[in-house]
């Protein structure tokens, strides 16, 4: 299992402050949304952060590229710092080429599907992923709700690593808390993207360990994974 808080609900004027406590959390990931203002209404940050961020943690970088034109973002993550560079599966025919790119660049692969996209279009891409990412609000601002009719999305997903033994992650972003990640446990989910539930909480750490409680509790058993 693992918890990774997203920036996009930090503090903007301490991002450096914000990474250090994240860091000592005890998350393992950082998620970093990044977003073109194009692909989704809004517009976060660049690589020039993510380089500036990198010496402070050791926490492994999962970016988030909510971007129509990813492929010209790809090199100045990976060498800002990126562990992983997530795509979104709504870029077509861009899909397959920019997963050669990730891979090429030493960088994990992941897939990302929102929430209106049927979850037949991640199938192609299974065994070249590392990570399918489940969008659970619709993307481009933190703080919304968790839409629960992306449940079965996740679980259509475990079903389909546990019957052909792959083994992607699958995370949830979007909506998710103390509630919500239980129900995602259940799942089938491994990896749990929370913003604000876990930035506005009084101690980061301690929300981190109770999340993690919550998912052990209803781990469903069925896959266990190390990333
Ligand atoms: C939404 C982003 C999420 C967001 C999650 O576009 O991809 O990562 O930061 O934030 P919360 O947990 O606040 O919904
Ligand atoms: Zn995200």
């Amino acid at each position: 299992m693992i918890i990774a808080p997203s920036l996009l609900a930090a503090d903007y004027g301490n991002f450096a402050k914000d990474t250090i406590r994240a860091g000592k959390s005890g998350a393992e990931w950082l998620h970093l949304d990044i977003m073109d203002g194009h692909f989704v209404p809004n517009i976060s940050f660049g690589p020039h952060v993510v380089k500036t961020l990198r010496p402070l943690t050791k926490m492994f970088f999962d970016v988030h590229l909510m971007c129509s034109k990813p492929k010209v973002l790809l090199e100045p993550f990976a060498k800002a710092g990126a562990d992983m560079i997530t795509i979104h599966v709504e870029l077509g025919d861009a899909v397959t080429p920019l997963i050669w790119e990730i891979k090429k660049l030493g960088k994990k692969v992941g897939l990302c599907i929102n929430p209106p996209t049927d979850v037949g279009l991640v199938k192609p891409y299974l065994d070249k992923i590392d990570h399918l990412l489940v969008m659970t609000v619709n993307p481009g601002f933190g703080g919304q709700g968790f839409i629960y009719e992306t449940l079965p999305k996740i679980q259509q997903a475990n079903v389909w690593r546990c019957e052909r033994s792959l083994r992607y992650t699958i995370g949830v972003d979007g909506g998710v808390n103390l509630k919500t990640v239980a129900e995602c446990a259940r799942a089938g989910a491994d990896v749990f993207v929370s913003g604000s539930a876990l930035f506005a909480a009084h101690s980061l750490k301690q929300a981190v360990t109770k999340m993690r409680k919550i998912v052990q509790d209803n781990d469903p058993g069925l896959a266990d994974l190390k990333f």
